[in-house]
């Protein structure tokens, strides 16, 4: 049976109900559904638009569906057309008469925008806990590697030496930031459109701020037709997760290149490793590779809620109900990347001595080595262009900046000493970065604690 019986002659056809219907991807809003509508009708009742008897009786109702839901007793009827629906006819059957009250003042457009709301209010909290506890590995990791010294890379060549805890923080820095937005978009989501109704408010004496202020939200939407319209937190969340997800993506990629055996800077733990069903070696990094690829899905679900919105009149569109499989795809995506990444980082082996030779072999001293002609007094440009032919030299002899004789050093520019092959140890180049935001690790060690007291 359909809400609007009375207008309609004829049932619709049931591959267009089947078209219309949202019951198999909204029915997970079935909780946040009845926390809106208990709200509702208390507020329906204190304000004597239905009495205190219907008003309880439609309260137990509620109660006992939702209670009957999670015992499994009551089972969502895949037929329905959506599951505000379902409650309402669900209760009217169980309470009778009273059960036809419960909408009163109220529309689903309003509901399902109060729904969503409710939905993601939650989403966004577990999101939250999740980055936070990555943040967390990310610091406790950080600590432990303050002193490590690793490559640091541009254009994927080796280019200045960094600690590997400098380089686990710059992710903490990122998922940072995803937290501070999932905080702001926390806060645009906890507003009550209830009361917009279809599209024009209604002519009943609803008291909205106390519906919100049950609901514990911080306040009420400004415009009816706004309130029944907007999905913009849809977006601003999409937008936010897509940006975890471009930080998990880039994240993986450093994974699987530093498990390769070329890098071998990091082994994965068995666990979070699968094998090849042919190549009896090998041991492969599928997590980071199925997060890289993920991330596409929460690009396009972002794409998905723009588009949806972009040409749509005021208010209330069917088109707007595309808007949940998208955010609940974003939101579960995310949730499951998170929930393979952080162990998979925390347990992962760091290599040390693999880092350190990478980073003795590339010249990636060299910028300090022109440094320490500057501190001798040489103008920089003079200073880069005599160890640029240094490193040319090495590379003709075989050699290193740490190898190469101080007879060598000095044919290129007489202010080289002994005091050089100090100055340019990977040791020294790193703890003199010290400037803040610098790799030295006594600056890793205080950014891990300054991580560690935002999450
Ligand atoms: N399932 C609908 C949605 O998700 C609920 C609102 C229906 N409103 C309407 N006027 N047909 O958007």
């Amino acid at each position: 049976m359909k809400l609007w019986e009375g207008r309609f002659s004829k049932e619709v056809d049931k591959k267009t109900n089947d078209f219309n219907s949202s019951i198999s991807f909204d029915c997970r809003m079935a909780a946040d559904d009845i926390t809106g509508s208990l709200a509702h009708v208390a507020m329906l009742t204190a304000q004597g638009i239905v009495s205190a008897a219907d008003g309880a009786a439609i309260t137990d109702g509620l109660t006992g569906i939702l209670e009957d839901l999670q015992t499994g007793k009551l089972t969502i009827d895949p037929n329905a057309e959506d599951i505000h629906t379902f409650v309402e006819q669900t209760l009217t059957a169980r309470i009778g008469d009273a059960g036809k009250r419960l909408h009163t003042g109220r529309s689903r457009n309003d509901q399902v925008a109060l729904d969503v709301r409710l939905y993601l209010r939650h989403e966004v909290a577990d999101l939250r806990a999740q980055l936070a506890e990555l943040v967390g590995v990310l610091a406790d990791k950080a600590e432990q590697y303050a002193d490590t010294i690793m490559p640091g890379y541009t254009h994927m060549q080796r280019a200045q030496p960094i600690t590997f805890g400098h380089h686990l923080l710059a992710y903490a820095e990122m998922l940072l930031r995803d937290i501070d937005r999932l905080d702001d978009v926390a806060k645009r989501l906890n507003v009550s459109p209830l009361g917009s109704g279809a599209l024009a408010g209604t002519t009943y004496p609803l008291d909205r701020e106390a519906v919100a202020k049950t609901l514990g939200m911080s306040g009420v939407s400004q415009n009816s037709l706004d309130g029944v319209s907007d999905r913009d937190f849809c977006v601003e969340l999409a937008a936010a997760l897509s940006l975890v997800m471009v930080h998990l993506s880039r994240f993986s990629e450093e994974i699987i290149l530093w498990c390769s055996w070329e890098f071998r800077f990091i082994e994965l733990d068995d666990a979070f490793s699968t094998g090849s069903s042919i190549m009896p070696q090998k041991k492969n990094p599928d997590i980071a590779e199925l997060v890289r690829g993920k991330s596409g899905r929460v690009f396009g679900d972002l794409m998905t809620l723009l588009t949806a919105l972009k040409g749509l009149p005021l208010a209330y569109n069917k088109d707007m109900q595309e808007d949940k499989e998208a955010i609940f795809d974003a939101c579960d995506t995310v949730k499951m990347c998170l929930t393979a990444f952080t162990p998979m980082i925390d347990t992962m082996t760091v290599k040390p001595e693999n880092m350190r030779k990478a980073a003795a072999g590339g010249f990636i001293n060299a910028t300090d080595c022109a440094d320490y002609l500057v501190s001798k007094g040489l103008p920089f440009r003079d200073a880069y262009k005599a160890t640029g032919s240094l490193v040319a030299e090495c590379i003709r002899r075989g050699e290193t900046l740490e190898t190469l004789p101080l007879a060598d050093y000095r044919a290129v520019c007489d202010l080289f000493d002994e005091d050089v092959y100090d100055a340019i140890s990977l040791e020294t180049c790193v703890s003199q970065r010290r400037v803040l935001g610098a790799p030295c690790p006594d600056n890793v060690r205080a950014q891990a604690k300054r991580v560690k007291t935002l999450v």
